[in-house]
């Protein structure tokens, strides 16, 4: 598909993904101090690549309600560092027990397991002093008021009723006896869904859209979380180590709930697509449109890596 200026899809989002990680990595620390060794296995995290997804979610969703301005940037990294501590987390012994992560050993297993917690937890605090930073960026009393909601977003969707919340779920599922459709849901919907939700509502607080342009966004993000996590463990299960720079066979290892498992591959692959195709309607509803960001959206149904 041919985007406006010229370049492919591909074209296009190469240079996205190199935006985001300029944003990110202008909000990363020196490693200087008698905390070196922290800031450095921060920086080992979050330098080790990975698709930016979130980021670039929140500034297309930011240009399709019109959105213009910087103060989306402290934002855009602020919810990429929530990412990468939420997988330094995932991959501790005492969650997945995962050794590589991005085609690199994961953070515990270069600096040791307390090292990783407390990257983590720098990473999210972090985060909060990052989005806060936005305050600094204008005087508009609008801009500064939709900068509070924002913030307030992305602490609900990280936090107890967002990603930790799933991750709780996840956890737990690993030894109960008898796990409902409705915990996968509420799993997937958490763990996954709600940081894809704080991308696009975000985006779309920032920019000025209203209470029911930022609730018809909630819900093709979870659409689209839903539908990453599903393809997240159809890969779990059939691609391999060298394409998806992590192990394979890890949920199975854990003995984790998965829509896979619960449900097989076939009927996973079918609702990937279903739910991409719902997210896609919701997107086209709008006045305004995103070609490239609906194509990334179809993109992901199909995703490799
Ligand atoms: C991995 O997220 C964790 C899940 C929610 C499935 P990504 O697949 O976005 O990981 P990176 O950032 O590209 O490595
Ligand atoms: C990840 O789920 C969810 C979060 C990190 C919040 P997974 O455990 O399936 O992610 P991967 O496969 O390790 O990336
Ligand atoms: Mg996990
Ligand atoms: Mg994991
Ligand atoms: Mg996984």
């Amino acid at each position: 598909m041919k985007m406006e200026n010229g370049m492919n899809f591909e074209e296009v989002l190469k240079s996205k993904t190199d935006r985001a990680e300029r944003v990110l990595f202008k909000y990363m620390p020196e490693e200087t101090g008698f905390q070196k060794k922290l800031l450095e296995a921060m920086n080992y995290s979050v330098s080790a690549g990975g698709k930016r997804l979130r980021p670039i979610l929140m500034e297309e969703s930011f240009l399709l309600f019109g959105g213009k301005g910087a103060y989306i940037e402290p934002f855009m990294a602020a919810l990429e560092m929530i990412h990468n501590y939420s997988l330094i987390h995932d991959d501790l012994p005492a969650m997945d027990n995962d050794e590589y992560r991005r085609g690199r050993l994961t953070t515990w297993k270069v600096y040791g397991e307390g090292m990783a917690v407390l990257s983590g937890d720098g990473l999210l605090n972090l985060a909060f002093e990052t989005a806060a930073g936005a305050f600094s960026l204008t005087e508009d009393e609008n801009e500064l008021r939709r900068i509070a909601g924002a913030i307030r977003i992305l602490g609900k969707k990280a936090g107890i009723y967002g990603m930790i919340g799933g991750q709780c779920g996840d956890l737990e599922a690993e030894t109960a006896l008898d796990v409902s459709r409705e915990m996968l849901t509420f799993i997937h919907e958490n763990k996954t869904a709600a940081l894809l939700q704080a991308a696009f509502m975000i985006g779309a607080v920032l920019a000025g859209a209203d209470e029911d342009e930022v609730g018809r966004m909630e819900q093709a993000a979870y659409d689209i979380g839903i539908a990453f996590q599903i393809q997240d463990d159809i890969l779990d299960v059939t691609s391999s180590t060298e394409i998806l720079g992590k192990p394979v066979g890890s949920d199975e290892k854990n003995n984790k709930l998965t829509y896979v498992s619960m449900h097989g591959l076939e009927k996973s692959r079918e609702e990937v697509l279903r739910l991409s195709e719902e997210a896609l309607e919701i997107l086209g509803s709008f006045d305004r449109k995103n070609p490239f960001l609906e194509e990334l959206v179809r993109s992901l149904a199909g995703r490799e890596k």
